[in-house]
C-alpha cells in the first residue's frame, strides 16, 4: 500500500475462546504489538462472552476490542441480541458486520446488514463492513454483481460516512477457512473496483479515506504479498489469529508494508 491510510490487521476469532484463553491471548499479544500500534491499527474481534476481558485488557492500550454482530434496537424485546451499547459499555469500539456467515449461515440480508451498519456507525462504533462472493457466483462471472450489490445496500443506508469512521472487508467467500487465498492480484482487482465504487457512492474524499481490508485465508505466509497492493489496507484474519504469536506477525507485516512505502516515498 503507499497512501495516507493507516492499515488495519483484525482478528476475527469467530466462535472461539473461552474467557481464560481470552485473557491468555491479549496478555500474550500486548507487548507483541505495543510499539507497531502508532503505524497499524489493531483490533480483536471477540464473542459477547470473552468481549468485556478483551475491552478490559484493551482500555490502556491501542489495541481495539470489537464485537462480531449487533442488533439494530438499542434495547427491547429481541431475546438473544446484543446492542450497540451495550457492546460500547464493555470498552468495545468496532463491531463486525454483514460477515459472510452470518449472511450465509443465519440469514443476514443487505437490508439487515445496512441497517446495523449504520446503527453501529451513529452509535460510535466502527462498522467492519463485509462483502464477498460465492464461489459459483465468481465462476458464473457474477462477482462483481453480487460485491457491488452489497456495498451500494449499505452505502445507501448509511449517511454520508467520513472515510476514517467505517472500514470495508472484501471476503471471497470460497477463500474463508478453505486454505485458499485470492491471488494478491485478485484482491487488488477487486478491492480496487471496490474503491472506485465508493467513489461514486460516496465521493472521492470518502474513498480516499476509506479503508479496504482483505480477508480469506490470510496467514504469515502470504500477508506481505497481499498488503503490498495499493489499494489493500489491512487483513480481517479468522484462523491465522486465533494464535497470538501468528497474529502479531501478520501486525508486523503490515506494519512492515508502512515501513516499506516511506522508504520508497
Ligand atoms: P479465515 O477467515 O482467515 O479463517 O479464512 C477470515 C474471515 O472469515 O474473516
Amino acid at each position: 500500500m503507499a497512501n495516507e491510510r493507516k492499515p488495519m490487521m483484525a482478528a476475527n476469532w469467530k466462535m472461539n475462546k473461552l474467557v481464560r484463553e481470552a485473557e491468555d491471548y491479549v496478555a500474550r499479544l500486548l507487548p507483541r504489538v505495543a510499539d507497531l500500534t502508532d503505524d497499524v491499527d489493531v483490533a480483536v474481534f471477540a464473542p459477547f462472552t470473552s468481549l468485556p476481558t478483551v475491552g478490559r485488557m484493551a482500555e490502556d492500550s491501542a489495541i481495539i476490542a470489537g464485537a462480531q454482530n449487533l442488533y439494530f434496537e438499542d434495547s427491547g424485546a429481541y431475546t438473544g441480541e446484543v446492542s450497540a451499547p451495550m457492546i460500547k459499555d464493555v470498552g468495545a469500539g468496532a463491531v463486525i458486520v454483514g460477515h459472510s456467515e452470518r449472511r450465509e449461515l443465519f440469514g443476514e440480508t443487505d437490508e439487515t446488514v445496512a441497517r446495523k451498519a449504520t446503527r453501529a456507525l451513529d452509535a460510535g462504533l466502527m462498522p467492519i463492513i463485509c462483502v464477498g462472493e460465492t464461489k459459483e457466483e465468481r465462476d458464473a462471472g457474477g462477482m462483481w454483481d453480487k460485491v457491488s450489490g452489497q456495498v451500494r445496500a449499505v452505502m445507501e443506508a448509511l449517511d454520508s460516512p467520513s472515510g476514517d469512521a467505517v472500514v470495508f472487508a472484501y471476503e471471497p467467500i470460497w477463500a474463508i477457512g478453505t486454505g485458499e487465498t485470492a491471488s494478491p492480484e485478485d484482491a487488488q482487482e477487486a478491492i480496487g473496483q471496490i474503491r472506485g465504487l465508493l467513489g461514486e457512492l460516496g465521493g472521492e474524499e470518502f474513498a480516499r479515506g476509506v479503508r479496504i481490508l482483505y480477508g480469506g485465508s490470510i496467514k504469515p505466509a502470504n500477508a506481505a504479498d497481499i498488503m503490498a497492493q495499493s489499494d489493500v489496507d489491512g487483513g480481517l484474519v479468522g484462523g491465522a489469529s486465533l494464535e497470538a504469536d501468528s497474529f502479531a506477525e501478520l501486525v508486523e507485516a503490515a506494519r512492515d508494508s508502512v515501513s516499506r512505502d516511506r522508504d520508497a516515498s
